[in-house]
């Protein structure tokens, strides 16, 4: 049987909204032979977003980018309502940055009256941002799991900036042998070291003033842990240096493995520092592995 070829947009980055119609284009490129990657977004689309893209381009024939703003990540109403949304500019974006598809379903494409199903990653979410932010992780699995059912891509690529959701995504796909390479892709930042985020657009001058100190106090915290210094006076001064900093509250700065997110006491090969604080009422998360001295 010849695959019939995949449908050729007349201009244009081609945009689908069903997931019939995702699975016409991934199957063609798949008879084609091309490797597929896919890029989960929610949109808000910044330079972050373009290293990951950028990084399945290198590996993948054929890159396609979802834009979906998944309301079952959302622990507060609120934080739902007031997300970024802007489709032209991230259309405009995903064009420039040489995506071959967007999958960008509505609400009901993706849980439709009566979806009951939720993908519970155990262990790995019972830390960090799972504590504080009950149901977020859960949220996350269940709709990255739907993406890589619903794409079948070869790879999938995720931000170290959100280094829990990439443990979890990656145990998820190994746990439900969904055969995808899950690929994670390091931290872009601002010059001043501001992990780039879609709510850094949220801080006003003076927390954007304040948003680095959270960089430098990673960078202080790991300099200390790498040379052998026991975590809880460095965790304990780093708290008092992101409150000195400016921070308004701090949900947690605690140093696990990268691998397992068990706490530890002392920095192993591994270890990585995990932190999360807030200015006002913007949230922002970064991490950084330690590499203990040799
Ligand atoms: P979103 O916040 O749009 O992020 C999409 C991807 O970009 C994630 O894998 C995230 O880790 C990555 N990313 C964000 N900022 C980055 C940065 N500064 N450097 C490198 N990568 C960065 O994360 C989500 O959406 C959602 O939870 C999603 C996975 C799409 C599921 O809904």
């Amino acid at each position: 049987m010849t695959m019939a070829p995949a449908p050729r947009p007349v201009r244009g980055l081609p945009i689908v909204r069903s997931v019939a119609a995702l699975r016409e284009w991934t199957a063609a490129w798949r008879g084609e032979g091309a490797r597929l990657g896919m890029v989960p977004t929610m949109g808000a689309l910044h330079a972050g977003h373009s290293a990951l893209i950028a990084r399945a381009r290198a590996d993948c024939g054929r890159v396609v980018a979802t834009l979906f703003v998944n309301p079952k990540q959302f622990n507060r109403a609120d934080d739902l309502e007031r997300y970024p949304r802007d489709e032209g500019r991230d259309v405009a974006f995903l064009e420039a940055a040489g995506v071959d598809l967007l999958f960008a379903p509505p609400t009901e494409e993706m849980y439709p009256d009566g979806f009951a199903t939720a993908v519970k990653v155990s262990g790995l979410t019972d830390c960090l941002c799972g504590v504080a932010r009950p149901g977020h992780l859960t949220g996350v699995a269940t709709v990255v799991t739907k993406l890589l059912l619903q794409g079948a891509p070869d790879s999938a690529y995720f931000g170290e900036k959100d280094y829990q959701q990439l443990l979890v995504v990656q145990r998820l796909a190994r746990d439900l042998d969904i055969p995808v390479d899950i690929v994670g892709v390091p931290t872009v930042r601002e010059d001043d070291g501001l992990a780039l985020s879609s709510r850094n657009a949220a801080l006003d001058p003076a927390q954007r003033a304040v948003a680095p100190g959270l960089y430098r106090v990673l960078r202080a915290a790991v300099a200390r842990l790498a040379s052998g210094e026991s975590a809880e006076p460095v965790l304990r001064d780093g708290r008092a240096a992101l409150t000195e900093a400016g921070f308004d509250s701090i949900d947690y700065l605690e140093l696990r493995s990268g691998e397992t997110l068990a706490a530890l006491e002392r920095a192993t090969p591994t270890a990585r520092v995990f932190a999360a604080v807030w200015l006002g009422g913007t949230r922002l998360i970064d991490n950084l592995a330690v590499t203990p001295a040799a």
